[in-house]
C-alpha cells in the first residue's frame, strides 16, 4: 500500500494528536487532547497517511528565536520553523517516512521566509543528517541549600510570591521582556501561556504547581515536592529564573536559598550561570549534567547570518557542504539552500552575506550543521575541527571564525516546544 505525506485538515486535529503519541510509547488521553489543540496549526502539520490509518505526524509552531545581539542593545529577533510532533510508527519506520516530512517542513519554512528551523531532539542521532547541528546547551545543576549562601549582600527586592492566578497578569510581559537578553530563548505564545496557567499533572513530574516570586525587572517559576515531613530530600525545582541584571538574578537566588524546608534546589541553567561565584562554597553546586537544546538548521543562509550582530569585524569566505539529506518538498534530493560558497562581511556597525564570486577562495569548510550550531554564539569551531567536523582552508581561519561568531551571555533555551 503507498504511504502519502500532506498536511491536515482541521478536522483531522484529534486524529493526528493520537497518531503522535504512540511512537513516544504514550496513549492520549483528555489532557493531551486539549493540550495538542492548544497548539497546532493545521496548514503546518503533516501526517503520513496509509489508506485511512496516520501512521507518521510531523509539525512546525510559527515562533521567534532570540539570536547573538550586542552589550547595551535589545538583541534581534526571527520568526523560525519550531519543528515538533515527529514520530513515525514502529510498523513503518525506516521507510523515509521522517524524510519526506522533513522535506516538506523545511520547503514551507523557506517559502514562508523564514531562515531557521529549529527543534529539541529526543535522540541525538536523529538530525544531523537533515544539517541541525547542537546549538544551545543546558547545565543541569543541583545547589545543596542548607550549607551554602551568598558571599555578599545582594539587592533587597520587593518580592511577591503569588500562584499563577496573579502571575498571569505580569510574567508573560516580563518574560517576553527578559528573554530578548539571552540568544537561543524562543518565544511563548498565548497558548504556552494557557497551558502554563493550567499546569496540568502530567507535566508537573510528581512535584507541585508552579510557585512565582515576582519583582519589577525579574521572576521565578519553580515547584517544590511535598515531601517534608518525611525522610525524603525536599526538592524545590527551578523551571525559570531571569533577571534584567545579574544582580537581580543574584537577589532571586538569594531568595531561594532562604526557601525553609528545602535540601536541593535543582535548576537546567545557561553554561555561563554565575552564581557559583557569589556562593559561600562554591563547590557546593554540583553540575549533575550537560543537555543539547536547540538544534539549529539554517534555511537560508545570508538572511540568518545577517539578522544577529557579531562583536568583531572580519571578513570570511566559508564552504558549507550540503546536508547529507536533503530531499525538496517533493522529495527531489540535491539543491540544499544553504551549500555552497558565502562570503560574510561582519562587525558591530552591521554584517552582510552573499554568495562567492569566482576567485574567492573558501577559508573554511564545514557542513550546514556545523553552521547552525555557530550561529547562536556558543559553540566552537576549533574543537569540530579536532574532530574532524570542519576544515580550516587558511592558516588562522579557525580562530578567526570563532571569534567572530562567539558572544555572550552563552545560549540558553527555556521553553520547550
Ligand atoms: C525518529 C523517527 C521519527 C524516524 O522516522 P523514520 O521514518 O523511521 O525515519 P526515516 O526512515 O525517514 O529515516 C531517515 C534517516 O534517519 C535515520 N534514522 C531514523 N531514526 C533514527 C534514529 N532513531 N536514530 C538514528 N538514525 C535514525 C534512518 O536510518 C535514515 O538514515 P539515512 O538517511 O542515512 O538512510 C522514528 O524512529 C520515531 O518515531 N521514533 C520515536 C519517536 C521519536 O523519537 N521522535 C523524534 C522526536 S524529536
Amino acid at each position: 500500500m503507498t504511504t502519502e505525506v500532506r498536511t491536515i485538515d482541521a478536522s483531522e486535529t484529534d486524529d493526528w494528536i493520537h497518531a503522535l503519541h504512540m511512537p513516544f510509547l504514550g496513549h492520549a488521553d483528555e489532557e493531551s487532547y486539549r493540550r495538542w489543540r492548544l497548539h497546532v496549526e493545521p496548514e503546518r502539520t503533516w501526517v503520513a497517511v496509509e489508506g485511512d490509518r496516520f501512521v507518521g505526524t510531523s509539525c512546525v509552531f510559527s515562533r521567534d528565536l532570540t539570536l547573538p545581539g550586542l552589550a547595551g542593545e535589545p538583541a534581534p529577533t526571527v520568526p523560525f520553523s519550531a519543528v515538533s510532533g515527529v514520530g513515525v510508527h514502529t510498523t513503518h519506520h525506516r521507510r523515509g517516512l521522517l524524510r519526506q516530512m522533513m522535506g516538506q517542513m523545511l520547503s514551507d519554512g523557506i517559502a514562508r521566509g523564514e531562515a531557521i528551523a529549529a527543534l529539541i531532539a529526543s535522540e541525538a542521532t536523529i538530525y544531523g543528517r537533515f544539517g541541525f547541528g547542537w546549538a544551545t546547551s543546558s547545565a543541569d545543576v543541583a545547589l545543596a541549600r542548607r550549607t551554602n549562601r551568598l558571599r555578599e549582600p545582594v539587592p533587597e527586592l520587593d518580592l511577591e510570591l503569588c500562584d499563577a492566578r496573579e502571575a498571569a497578569k505580569k510574567v508573560p510581559a516580563l518574560f517576553d521582556r527578559l528573554r530578548r537578553a539571552r540568544p537561543g530563548q524562543v518565544n511563548r505564545n498565548d497558548a504556552y501561556w494557557e497551558d502554563a496557567w493550567e499546569d496540568p499533572r502530567a507535566i508537573r513530574g510528581g512535584l507541585s504547581k508552579h510557585f512565582y516570586v515576582l519583582c519589577d525587572d525579574g521572576y521565578i517559576a519553580y515547584r517544590a515536592k511535598n515531601s517534608w515531613n518525611s525522610d525524603e530530600v525536599n526538592v524545590l525545582r527551578v523551571e525559570d529564573l531571569f533577571g534584567a541584571s545579574t544582580e537581580v538574578e543574584a537577589a532571586l537566588w538569594q531568595y531561594l536559598l532562604g526557601v525553609d524546608l528545602v535540601d536541593t534546589i535543582t535548576a537546567a541553567r545557561p553554561l555561563d550561570e554565575p552564581v557559583r561565584w557569589r556562593l559561600e562554597d562554591p563547590r557546593g553546586l554540583s553540575v549533575t549534567g550537560v543537555r543539547d537544546m536547540l538544534w539549529i538548521r539554517v534555511l537560508d543562509v545570508p538572511a540568518a547570518l545577517t539578522a544577529r550582530r557579531y562583536r568583531h569585524k572580519d571578513t570570511l569566505v566559508l564552504e558549507v557542504d550540503p546536508a547529507p539529506t536533503w530531499t525538496d518538498g517533493d522529495g527531489r534530493p540535491g539543491g540544499d539552500p544553504a551549500a555552497g560558497r558565502w562570503v560574510l562581511e561582519a562587525g558591530p556597525e552591521g554584517s552582510s552575506c552573499r554568495r562567492a564570486r569566482s576567485g574567492e577562495a573558501p577559508e573554511l569548510r564545514l557542513g550546514v550543521a556545523e553552521l547552525g550550531a555557530v550561529l547562536m554564539g556558543g559553540q566552537d569551531l576549533t574543537s569540530r575541527a579536532q574532530a574532524g567536523r570542519s576544515v580550516e582552508l587558511v592558516s588562522g581561519a579557525l580562530e578567526r571564525a570563532d571569534t567572530l561568531f562567539g558572544s555572550r551571555p552563552a545560549p540558553f533555551s527555556s521553553t520547550g516546544f
